[in-house]
């Protein structure tokens, strides 16, 4: 029997429209899932790029603009692929028109918004929400969280995690709109700090209570300009002379946090870490053991178990590549590794099934659940500004 279909719409055709593109386009070939993604409609506002877009990427058709998208009635899912800034006013139109939302990450800009789209979520019928925190489907990961969990490590006493990159150390890089304030809320604060508080909550199953945090920006104007593809960038010029944009975000941030459970934990992110390329790392100490994760390295986990004793005890890495782990049965034989896309297939896995089977607070993070992570953030800006500790309410 034909499968019941799930008809996507997305928006945004860059860096997270390509990666999305694929898990929409790979999930069907790997995971027997009660409803089968159709790429139905891509979205992006120059009509010729969204068109080759379209083409190279297998959607049916396309649409310049977001609001006629979500206005299709043989739409089922909105996608958002785009900056910080629309993030909310797409979501909520899009939960109000009916639709399944899956948003990328940062959920928005501040908690005003979160708690909009929280209320939107709220007042939806039958609608799932999400957010793209695709690092909780990274298998190593989720082994993590299911040996926390299990209780394999006890109470946990620290969290230690950093996110380094160091693509924008040259100040010559231009000022992109992940560098504005105004379009992306902050930095590598709600970029890469968001990953790793996610994690954190993910993994210890815990909330972060307080934290204490500074952000620092080390290159405060830049020539303005555009990515070319990767990483590459070109600047404007007029009559020769380069012209200039204030950095209105945080190159670097480190935060210090208090746990639900008693623990504490340290955060750094930053994209000035020269000699990182994307190091997001996580290690979590407890009374019974360890756990210590590299996202480099991502198809390991490192576990340390103290009820192993005497001579044997140690770390023990562990490959999370065979039908034992989460998600990777569904690709290749044991210690045959998969990669940063198969986060987002698992992901889109993870989306069909809950919507399959009816079964929307499955999908994990919904809206309530990111909020938690966006206050979180949104202390750690106030805590920054203000010098102090800020409590995040959760
Ligand atoms: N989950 C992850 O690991 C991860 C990684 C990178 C980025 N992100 C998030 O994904 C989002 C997009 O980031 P990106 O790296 O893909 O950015 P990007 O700059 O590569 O792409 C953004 C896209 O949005 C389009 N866009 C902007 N405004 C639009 C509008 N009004 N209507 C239609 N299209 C519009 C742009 O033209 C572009 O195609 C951000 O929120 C970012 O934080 C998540």
């Amino acid at each position: 029997m034909a499968k019941k279909e799930l008809r996507v719409g997305l928006i945004g055709t860059q860096f997270m429209g390509k990666a999305h593109s694929n898990a929409w386009s790979q999930v069907g070939h790997f995971f027997n899932t009660p409803v089968k993604a159709v790429k139905a409609a891509a979205c992006g506002r120059n009509a010729e790029r969204a068109k080759d877009f379209a083409d190279t990427w297998g959607w049916q058709s396309v649409e310049t603009d977001w609001r006629k998208l979500i206005a299709r009635p043989d739409i089922d899912l909105i996608d958002i692929c785009t900056p910080n800034n629309n993030h909310a006013e797409i979501a909520i139109a899009a939960l109000e028109a009916g639709k399944h939302v899956a948003c990328e990450k940062p959920m928005c800009m501040n908690m005003d918004e979160a708690k909009r789209m929280v209320a939107a979520a709220h007042a939806a019928k039958n609608q799932l929400t999400t957010v793209w925190y695709n690092y909780r489907r990274v298998p190593a990961l989720t082994l993590a969280r299911q040996l926390v969990q299990e209780g394999r490590i006890g109470k946990v006493f620290h969290v230690r995690a950093v996110y380094l990159q160091s693509w924008i150390i040259d100040p010559n890089f231009p000022a992109i709109w992940r560098l504005n304030a105004d379009v992306a809320g902050s930095g590598s604060h709600g970029d890469l700090n968001a990953h790793i508080i996610d994690a954190a909550r993910y993994i210890t199953g815990e909330e972060i209570t307080d934290v204490s945090a500074h952000m620092e920006t080390f290159v405060k104007e830049r020539p303005t300009g555009n990515m070319v593809g990767g990483l590459s960038a070109s600047t404007n010029q007029s009559g020769g002379k380069v012209e200039m944009a204030k950095v209105t975000v945080d190159d670097a941030v480190i935060m210090l946090a208090k746990l639900a459970g008693g623990g504490i934990g340290t955060f750094e992110a930053t994209r000035f870490a020269q000699g990182n390329k994307n190091g997001s790392k996580i290690e979590i100490n407890g009374e019974k053991g360890a756990i210590k994760f590299e996202f480099e390295d991502m198809n390991w986990l490192e576990f340390y178990d103290a009820s192993v004793k005497g001579r044997e005890q140690g770390w023990v890495k562990i490959s999370a590549t065979t039908g034992d782990h989460p998600y990777a049965g569904a690709y290749w034989p044991a210690g045959h590794i998969i990669g940063y896309e198969h986060t987002f297939i698992n992901q889109a896995s993870d989306i069909l099934t809950a919507i399959g089977d009816g079964n929307f607070k499955k999908m994990q993070p919904d809206f309530d659940d990111a909020a938690k992570t966006q206050a979180v953030l949104n202390a750690a800006t106030e805590s920054s500004k203000s010098r102090t500790w800020k409590s995040t309410g959760c």
